[in-house]
C-alpha cells in the first residue's frame, strides 16, 4: 500500500473527519502569496516565449501503449506542455512527469481527469447525489474521489459540473445538480472544499475545475452543443451563482463553456472571463477551454482561422488550451506580428504556475506519484474501493415516486419475477463519465437483490425488452464504444413471452426500466423523454399480468412518465446509482432502508411543456386549477404542472409538518429572523426526509419568482419523535437583481413557505421594513 493511500484510508477510518469539511478553503497568507509570486517572477525571468506557451498547452494522453510514446515525452521534455489529462495509473503519469524532469526547467506537469463521480469507486451520478439534499453525502464523495484519485497520481479533476439545466431534453443533466440554483450552489460548493480541502498541496486532495462557464445547461432546446441567449439579469440571478460560490469555496480551476452566449462564444468573451470572473468575483486560478473549443471559434463564426482563434481566445483570457497545437502552434507568430503581447502570455503562464505552486509540485513532483516500489501491484484491487461510503451515498440518491397500498417494501419470502433491460445490467447502472471505474466490481441490481434476499426469495429473471430497438439509436450510441449497449438478438415477442411467464408465476415484478447511460451523456440530447417505446410495451404486457408491478427506473435526466405513474403500484427513482448501485436499490425495495431522496428536477408530464421549473415567474394570467379559465396561461391539451414537483419524494414512514412559526412579524434592514416548524414522523418506520424553505416577494420593483428555495434540512426520526427546524432569513436570501442588474433588497411582503417538497407547504408572511 502506498504512503498516500495509507493516509487515505486513515482519514476514512475517521468517519467524523470525511464529513467535517473546512468551513472555507483556508485564504493563503499574504507571506505565502508573496513567496509564491516572488518564485513565479524568477522563473518566469528564466523561462523562453516557447516554454511560456508550452505550459499552455493540457495534451490528452489516453491509456497506452502509444506507438509514439517517444514523441508525447520529447514535447515534453523539449517543455512544449503544461498539463496532462486521461492518464489515469501511476507507472504511466510517472514516465510523463520523468520527461517534464528531463526538460531544461524541470518544470513539473499537473495530471488531470474527468473524476466526476468517484474514480476508482463511484458514486451515484451528481444528479442522483443531489437527490439526497444531503451535503454530508457530496462531501465524502468529494473526499474518497481525491483520496482514490491522487492514490492514482491525479492532482486536478474536471469537477463540479454546476451548469443550471431547466431542460431534461439535455443529456448531460445527470452531471449536475439539477435545476435549482441555490442546491446546486451548496452542493457545488461543498464538493470543491470536499476535493482541495484547506490545503490542496496535502496528501489526499486534488483540485477541483468548475465548469462549464458560461450558461452550458441553457443551450436552445436542450440540444447540446448550440447556442444560449439570456438576459443579463436572469445569468446574474439564476445560472451565475453556482459558478461563483464554486470560485468562492476556492476552485482552482474554470472550464469554459463550449458555447456561445448572447453571440459570443464563452471561449473568447472578455467579459465573462476577465470582467465578470476576475474582476467581478476575484478568480486567480487557471481557466481551461474545453476539448477543442479555441478552433471551434472559427465554426463559431468568430474566427477566420486558427490564427485568429488563438489571438482571439488569448485575448479573451482562455488560459490552457485543451486537446489541440492551437497555442503551441500561432501564439509565437501572433506575438512577433504584434497581434498579442507578451504580457498576454504571461499573464496566462503565471496562473498556471501559481495553480502547480499551490499543489505544491514544485517542491515534489512525484506528491502523489511517489515511488514505483510503492505502486499498488493491482490498480483495481478491491482493498482500494471504498464500497460501504458508496452504498450509503447510493442508498440516500432514491427517491420513492409512487407507492400504492404500500406495495413497498417488499417481503423477503415468496417469488419476484425480476425483468427489464436494466436488472442484470453492469454497465448502465455505474453511469456515464466513471472512465477509471471497473464493470465487473459493480452491483447489478439482480445480485443486489440476491445478495439481500437470495436465500428467502425465489428470484425469477427475464430481460424482457432490449433498451431500444432503434438499430440507428444503438448504433449512435456504440459509435465510440461497440459494447456500451448489448442486443438481445431474440425476437421482442419471445422477450415478452418470457418476463410475462416468469411474471404469471411471480406474487410481485420488479421491472428495471429506463436509458442506458449513454443516453444522458454529452451529446445526448433528447427529443423524446420517454421510456423507449419497445420498454413501454413489456411494461404494459406485465401490467396485463394484473400482478403488483414495481417499476425501478434508471436514468439521467428527468422522464415523462404518465403511464408509469398511473399504472406501476410502485415507481422508484434510483437514476445511476453507481458500483454498489444494486445493492442500495435493494436496501430500498426490502425496507432495510427508508427512501428519503427528494427531487432535484421538476418532473414534466410532456416533452411540450419544457422548461418546467418550480421557480419561475408569475404571470398577469396565472392558471388556476379551481378555476380553469381558457385566458390563462396553460397548455389546453394537458393537464397543467409537473407529474412530480421539484423537491418530492416519499417514504415509507408519513410525516406532518406544522404551521410556520416566525421569530418576529417584521424583519429590519440587515437583520434576521427565524421561521420554524416543527415536524414529526407520524408513521411507524424510522425515517428521513428533507425539510425545504422557500421564500416570495410578491411585489417588488420587478417580478419575483413565485417562489425559490433558501434553505433546507435533512433530518431523521423515529416513529412518534418531532424536531423543531428552524431557518435563519437574512438580506442575502431576499437580495435580487433589478432593472438596472444591480443586487438590492427591496422592502416589502415577504411569504414564506416550508414543506417536504416544493409544492405541498405551510405558508406565512413576514414585512421585511
Ligand atoms: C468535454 C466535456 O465537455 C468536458 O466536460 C470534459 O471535462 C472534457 N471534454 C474533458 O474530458
Amino acid at each position: 500500500m502506498n504512503r498516500f493511500f495509507t493516509l487515505g484510508a486513515l482519514l476514512i477510518g475517521l468517519a467524523g473527519a470525511l464529513v467535517a469539511a473546512p468551513a472555507a478553503l483556508a485564504q493563503p497568507s499574504p507571506d505565502f502569496i508573496a513567496r509564491r509570486e516572488a518564485f513565479i517572477d524568477q522563473l518566469m525571468k528564466r523561462m523562453t516565449v516557447q516554454e511560456k506557451i508550452g505550459q499552455l498547452r493540457l495534451r490528452s494522453v489516453e491509456a497506452g501503449p502509444h506507438p509514439d510514446m517517444a514523441g508525447f515525452e520529447k514535447e515534453i521534455s523539449d517543455g512544449r506542455v503544461g498539463g496532462i489529462f486521461n492518464t489515469v495509473t501511476r507507472p504511466a503519469i510517472r514516465v510523463l512527469q520523468d520527461a517534464a524532469m528531463r526538460s531544461r526547467l524541470k518544470i513539473p506537469l499537473f495530471f488531470s481527469f474527468d473524476v466526476i463521480h468517484g474514480q476508482r469507486t463511484i458514486f451515484p451520478v451528481d444528479l442522483g447525489v443531489a437527490s439526497s439534499w444531503d451535503l454530508d453525502a457530496i462531501r465524502t464523495m468529494g473526499r474518497i474521489s481525491a483520496i482514490e484519485a491522487s492514490a492514482d497520481g491525479l492532482n486536478l479533476t474536471y469537477s463540479p459540473m454546476v451548469d443550471i439545466s431547466r431542460d431534461p431534453r439535455w443529456g448531460r443533466n445527470s452531471e449536475g445538480f439539477g435545476e435549482d440554483t441555490y442546491l446546486t450552489s451548496k452542493m457545488g460548493a461543498a464538493l470543491v472544499k470536499a476535493y482541495q480541502g484547506d490545503d490542496p498541496s496535502q496528501p489526499g486532495h486534488i483540485m477541483a475545475t468548475v465548469k462549464h462557464f458560461a450558461l452550458y445547461g441553457a443551450v436552445e432546446g436542450g440540444r447540446d452543443y448550440n447556442t444560449v441567449d439570456m438576459s443579463e439579469r436572469r445569468m446574474f440571478e439564476d445560472y451565475f451563482p453556482p459558478y461563483k460560490a464554486a470560485v468562492d469555496a476556492g476552485a482552482a480551476a474554470v472550464m469554459i463553456a463550449l458555447n456561445s452566449v448572447n453571440g459570443e462564444p464563452a471561449t473568447s468573451d472578455k467579459w465573462l472571463l476577465q470582467d465578470v470572473l476576475r474582476k467581478q468575483w476575484g478568480f486567480k486560478g487557471i481557466t481551461i477551454s474545453d476539448h477543442g473549443a479555441i478552433l471551434e471559434l472559427i465554426k463559431h463564426g468568430v474566427a477566420a482561422d486558427g490564427q485568429d482563434a488563438a489571438r482571439k481566445a488569448i485575448l479573451a483570457g482562455t488560459d490552457m488550451s485543451m486537446s489541440d497545437t492551437i497555442y503551441d502552434t500561432n501564439l509565437m507568430p501572433l506575438l512577433k506580428s504584434g497581434k498579442i503581447r507578451i504580457a498576454d502570455i504571461d499573464r496566462a503562464c503565471r496562473d498556471v504556475l501559481r495553480v502547480k505552486y499551490d499543489l505544491g509540485l514544485f517542491k515534489n513532483p512525484y506528491r502523489d506519484i511517489g515511488a514505483a516500489a510503492d505502486d499498488p501491484p493491482d490498480i483495481y484491487a478491491e482493498s482500494r474501493l471504498h464500497r460501504p461510503e458508496a452504498r450509503k451515498v447510493a442508498d440516500e440518491s432514491l427517491v420513492l415516486l409512487t407507492n400504492r397500498d404500500h406495495t413497498l417494501p417488499l417481503r423477503k419470502s415468496g417469488t419476484i419475477a425480476l425483468v427489464g433491460p436494466l436488472a442484470d445490467d453492469q454497465v448502465d447502472v455505474m453511469g456515464n463519465w466513471a472512465g477509471a471505474g471497473r464493470i465487473y466490481q459493480t452491483v447489478s441490481l439482480r445480485q443486489g437483490i440476491e445478495n439481500a434476499a437470495g436465500g428467502k426469495v425465489r428470484v425469477l429473471y427475464a430481460k424482457g425488452a432490449n433498451v431500444t430497438d432503434d438499430a440507428a439509436m444503438v448504433q449512435y450510441l456504440n459509435q465510440y464504444n461497440p459494447h456500451d449497449v448489448q442486443i438481445d438478438p431474440r425476437s421482442e415477442a419471445d422477450m415478452v413471452k418470457e418476463a410475462v411467464d416468469a411474471a404469471r408465476q411471480a406474487d410481485v415484478i420488479v421491472a428495471a426500466v429506463g436509458e442506458a447511460q449513454g443516453m444522458a451523456h454529452e451529446a445526448s440530447s433528447r427529443s423524446d423523454i420517454t421510456i423507449p417505446p419497445v420498454q413501454e410495451r413489456l411494461l404494459k404486457a406485465l401490467k396485463a399480468t394484473g400482478k403488483p408491478l414495481v417499476i425501478v427506473l434508471m436514468n439521467g435526466r428527468p422522464l415523462a412518465l404518465t403511464w408509469e405513474a398511473r399504472n406501476a403500484d410502485a415507481m422508484l427513482e434510483t437514476w445511476f446509482s453507481g458500483t454498489e448501485g444494486g445493492n442500495a436499490i435493494a436496501d430500498v425495495l426490502f425496507g432495510d432502508v427508508n427512501p428519503s431522496g427528494k427531487l432535484p428536477m421538476t418532473f414534466p408530464r410532456a416533452v411540450g411543456q419544457i422548461p418546467l421549473y418550480y421557480n419561475h415567474l408569475p404571470t398577469g394570467r396565472p392558471f388556476d386549477p379551481a378555476h380553469p379559465d381558457k385566458y390563462t396561461s396553460r397548455y389546453f391539451d394537458i393537464t397543467n404542472g409537473p407529474l412530480f414537483p421539484f423537491g418530492y419524494g416519499l417514504s415509507y414512514t408519513t410525516f406532518s409538518v406544522s404551521d410556520v412559526k416566525l421569530s418576529a412579524p417584521v424583519m429590519k434592514a440587515g437583520g434576521t429572523l427565524h421561521a420554524s416548524v416543527t415536524v414529526t414522523n407520524t408513521g411507524d418506520r424510522d425515517g428521513a426526509t428533507v425539510v425545504q424553505l422557500y421564500l416570495n416577494q410578491p411585489m417588488a420593483s420587478v417580478s419575483r419568482p413565485v417562489k425559490m428555495l433558501r434553505g433546507f434540512s435533512r433530518i431523521e426520526l423515529k416513529p412518534g419523535e418531532s424536531r423543531v427546524v428552524s431557518f435563519p432569513i437574512t438580506d442575502d436570501d431576499l437580495a435580487f437583481y433589478n432593472q438596472q442588474v444591480k443586487r438590492v433588497v427591496e422592502p416589502g411582503k415577504i411569504n414564506v413557505y416550508i414543506g417536504l417538497d416544493s409544492d405541498s407547504v405551510k405558508a406565512t408572511s413576514f414585512n421585511r421594513l
